[in-house]
């Protein structure tokens, strides 16, 4: 392993403890410690795991903006471009955590082998997987990566990983189910290194209420952030709300609505997609927060930058309920041979379940 990257894996834990201020909110205590965080923009997956004591030892972004608002708030640089980087330059990590961009999927090969996978996003993390084999894997995308190609995608990255060793369980998850008001739909893909093992793992439970929109908003925004009139008054000739606050979305065909929740943020959305009561855009701060990041994350660089950054990112609620399960798992998983034969027939309907993926 190369000096520079072994060394600042070293201080990595030190640095981001310190800057994110956030004591973890649980001392985990499994053998589980540390992670990477590939694709890791803006630190969605690094708050989540550093709340539950997680400690990062190797990121990665090719987005020099990320990386200086990664650099700023957690101590150190990530890597840039995950091509460049040899798997063997990665430390070892327990956990590794991807949040990689959709691809045009129907270029990934279906059942031809890695080769026809090579220059994905998806490939570079098969690539790290299967030198480093961390004990689980917790990757996310957008909800359509699960019907892409008629599913093609997403079994391409299960049947990978089930022949690297780990069993393997998705499912679409929404940020509104955990406490943040921000409709956010995205496949998760959770993977534990043993085979057969996936039964031990619980998706979390859904969260009755999310946190009212009023708790989100600032009292007083800056002027830059309002719509200009001619935009405000052509949006309230075409709608009515039936509350307040609410957040105005307006589609691709022109419609407008509004609900109490925030549609999802998106990175390249139209500058006015979204409006707070048909007025005005959302701060910085106000993204972040629809996104669950902490009051601590200091803001450097543009509001376009942020707006794309924020949208890009993970909500770390519904990260975190994820990790714990992962971590509840894994606790399990070591006194497996103990249920060995009372598993036996759960493990067998988990294969089943594999099936249309591994025939
Ligand atoms: C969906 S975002 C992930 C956001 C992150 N999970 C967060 O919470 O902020 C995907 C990220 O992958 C990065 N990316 C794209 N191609 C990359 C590459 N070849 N190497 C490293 N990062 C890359 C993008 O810059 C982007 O920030």
């Amino acid at each position: 392993m190369p000096r520079s990257i072994d060394r600042r894996s070293e201080t990595i834990s030190e640095n981001s403890a310190k800057l994110t201020n956030s004591k973890p909110l649980m001392k985990q205590s499994s053998d589980i410690t540390t992670f990477s965080d590939l694709f890791c923009g803006i630190g969605g997956f690094h708050y989540a795991a550093n709340q539950l004591g997680l400690e990062c030892v190797f990121a990665c972004d090719i987005d020099q903006a990320c990386r200086e608002q990664y650099k700023h708030n957690f101590g150190f640089e990530p890597a840039a471009d995950i091509k460049l980087v040899r798997a063997e330059e990665v430390p070892d990590h327990d956990v590794l955590f991807a949040g990689f961009s959709c691809q045009p999927f129907s270029i990934i090969g279906d059942r031809r082998g890695l080769d026809d996978r090579r220059g994905t996003l998806y490939h570079e993390i098969l690539r790290i997987v299967s030198v480093k084999k961390p004990k689980a894997l917790v990757l996310e995308n957008v909800r359509q990566f699960s019907t892409n190609s008629n599913g093609r995608a997403l079994n391409a990255v299960l049947v990978s990983l089930s022949n690297f060793g780990y069993s393997c369980q998705w499912k679409i998850l929404n940020a509104l189910d955990f406490g943040l008001p921000q409709k956010r739909e995205r496949v998760i893909v959770v993977g534990l290194l043993r085979p057969g093992v996936m039964d031990l793992f619980q998706w979390p439970k859904p969260i009755p209420n999310y946190k009212p929109l009023a708790d989100v908003l600032e009292q007083n925004p800056a002027q830059r952030h309002f719509a200009s009139e001619t935009i405000r008054k052509k949006r309230m000739s075409r709608h009515l709300p039936k509350t307040s606050p609410a957040i105005w979305h307006e589609n691709k065909g022109g419609n407008v609505s509004s609900s109490p929740f925030s549609c999802v943020l998106r990175a390249n959305a139209s500058h006015n997609y979204l409006l707070v009561d048909g007025e005005r855009r959302l701060t910085p701060r106000e993204q972040l927060r629809l996104q669950g990041f902490p009051e601590s994350f200091e803001v450097i660089g543009s509001d376009s930058q942020i707006r794309k950054q924020v949208g890009n990112a993970v909500p770390i609620p519904m990260i975190r309920s994820v990790v714990e399960g992962v971590l509840s798992a894994h606790s399990q998983i070591k006194m497996l041979p103990r249920f060995l034969h009372s598993r036996r027939k759960s493990t067998k309907r988990h294969l089943r379940g594999l099936m249309p993926y591994l025939s």
